[in-house]
């Protein structure tokens, strides 16, 4: 493994958190560049000068089952401040002599902790209460601290929630710093990475942008690459990506497959051709999509048909162009996330979906994945530095299965059509109500039942429309967004009177967990 000397970085030693990338991105937002590698890969022979502090992550095992990880020691004798967090604090006080217990009081959720004494790494973060509200995630935890370290801050169930060793710097948390719910915690890693490690501001989106142009273009060199485009933010983000990068090489492919939102071909294609004249091939595949989905009605094969449909569209195409090598898609951090492992640790499977779960595992073309490490406000901070239009950026997202996944059941072209239309309906209330861009993501969903309803005298018969909107930072979790009672009365009234197929709405209000965005 060779790590680049020139760029002074953190180094984030993974060991299979789910939160790793979210350490990386606090830093990023802090203006420091990173990097993340996997604690198999890594060896004291990479270090060098340019890392200027060590982060060992969370992860799912137990310091004692030595056989499951490796971890070369001398790594954290090279002078450099390390901060553990959570898995990386317990393995961080077993290699310096401490003792780690499982835990009769296992912690998930919330907590309290204390302050216990003052250090630089909790500067600023404690109120005059002394108390904060941290995220716990644990069943192990230190229970003989080492040599030279102190307690920072206890919490009820963890007393060494924070440590820290002046002499060598090292410090660990219990907790985890880098998730939202924690109280003050990029203000934690912020000064583990300022105060401690001492490193200065070396990173902003337009560092990304540029790296990113750079990395593709080292990955692609002058070969030909397809670039899937659905019209969402991801998608467009990476075409743009790839036509800033290697114009003349890039082949955008813009597939209908029926399943799209309400005149979306008409828009992607004016966008795209008309506006930022990239170079766009647009496929009518609905009926090849439809008759493959006949009569199919469980979420996990019509998201793996819809997959390998797109994939054989893609290859198809690529066989027409000639020699093309490359494959480019808007996968991101949380999709891959949930999907499989990342960096090569141990990451549990959550579930198998979105654009990664529906891949072939034969596939010819190989893939480019730009974001895959970025979060969604990222990604849109990105597209606007690569100059695309507010408009296209804030445009909520849209899964690559599109309708078919907003439809449990069978689906026909009757139903798309009626929900096509009550989608189209909702979003453009929410624009006119300037209520677009405070939802995350909002769409109308078709129910496979038919309820019984009345409308002028008459008995009806008909489907039931559900509406979602919910609000999120980056998709991993989410909350319904609160609409005040004459929004919901008003588009119910309108989506029940205009809509033919349509005779009761019902408003999503779960968040995530426990469910999920969309609905399968
Ligand atoms: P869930 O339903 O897992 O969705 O809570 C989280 C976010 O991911 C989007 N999503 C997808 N995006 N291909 C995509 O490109 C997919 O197969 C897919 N499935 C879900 C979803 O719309 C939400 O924004």
């Amino acid at each position: 493994m060779s790590l680049d000397k020139n760029l002074d970085k953190i180094l984030i030693i993974d060991f299979g958190s789910q939160f790793t990338q979210l350490i990386a991105r606090r830093i990023r937002e802090l203006g420091v560049f990173s990097v993340i590698v996997s604690h198999k890969k890594i060896k004291n022979k990479d270090i060098n000068d340019s890392i200027k502090g060590i982060i060992l992550s969370g992860g799912p095992l137990n310091v004692y089952e030595l056989n499951k990880y490796s971890f070369d020691k001398k790594i954290i004798e090279n002078q450099i401040p390390v901060l553990g967090i959570c898995f990386g604090h317990q393995i961080l006080s077993k290699l310096n002599g401490g003792r780690v217990k499982h835990s009769k009081n296992r912690e998930f959720g919330l907590a309290n902790i204390y302050k216990k004494k003052d250090s630089l790494i909790i500067k600023d973060l404690f109120k005059k209460n002394k108390i904060i509200k941290v995220w716990m995630s644990h069943a192990d935890q230190v229970s003989k601290l080492p040599k030279n370290f102190v307690t920072i801050a206890s919490s009820q169930n963890s007393k060494f929630a924070i440590v820290e060793n002046k002499i060598n710097r090292f410090y660990g948390v219990q907790f985890h710093p880098e998730v939202t719910h924690t109280e003050n915690g990029k203000k934690l890693i912020g000064n583990f990475i300022f105060l401690i490690c001492k490193i200065k501001k070396n990173w902003s989106s337009k560092d990304q942008k540029l790296k990113l142009i750079s990395d593709v273009k080292k990955q692609i060199g002058n070969n030909k690459i397809i670039c899937a485009l659905s019209g969402g933010v991801d998608s467009s983000v990476v075409a743009q990506l790839l036509n800033k990068a290697i114009r003349k090489n890039l082949y955008c492919i813009f597939v209908n497959t029926g399943l799209l939102r309400k005149n979306e071909e008409k828009q992607v294609i004016d966008t795209f051709r008309k506006k930022l004249k990239i170079n766009l091939i647009y496929v009518n595949a609905e009926k090849e999509f439809l008759s493959k989905l006949k009569n199919i009605s469980d979420p996990e094969k019509k998201r793996k048909i819809i997959g390998n449909l797109f994939i054989k569209i893609f290859e198809r195409y690529a066989k027409k162009i000639k020699n093309v090598k490359f494959l480019a898609q808007g996968t991101l951090y949380p999709d891959l996330i949930e999907s499989k492992s990342v960096t090569g640790s141990e990451t549990s499977k959550i579930k198998s979906h979105h654009n990664v779960g529906g891949l072939p595992k034969k596939m010819k073309l190989k893939l480019v994945e730009p974001l895959k490490y970025l979060f969604k406000d990222e990604v849109r901070k990105l597209g606007l530095e690569l100059n695309l239009s507010k408009e296209i950026i804030s445009r909520h997202p849209f899964p690559g299965p599109g309708l078919a996944i907003r439809m449990p059941g069978i689906i026909t072209k009757e139903k798309i059509n009626i929900l096509k239309d009550a989608d189209q309906f909702f979003i453009q209330a929410l624009k006119e109500h300037g209520l677009y861009n405070k939802i995350w993501q909002a769409y109308a969903a078709l129910l496979p039942v038919k309820t019984v309803g009345v409308m002028g005298d008459n008995r009806t018969y008909e489907y039931l429309c559900l509406l979602r909107a919910i609000t999120s930072e980056d998709g991993m979790t989410a909350d319904f967004y609160d609409f005040n009672k004459s929004f919901i009365q008003m588009i119910s009234n309108k989506i029940v009177n205009s809509i033919r197929g349509i005779n009761r709405v019902v408003y999503d209000v779960t968040s995530k967990p426990p469910s999920t965005i969309e609905l399968e």
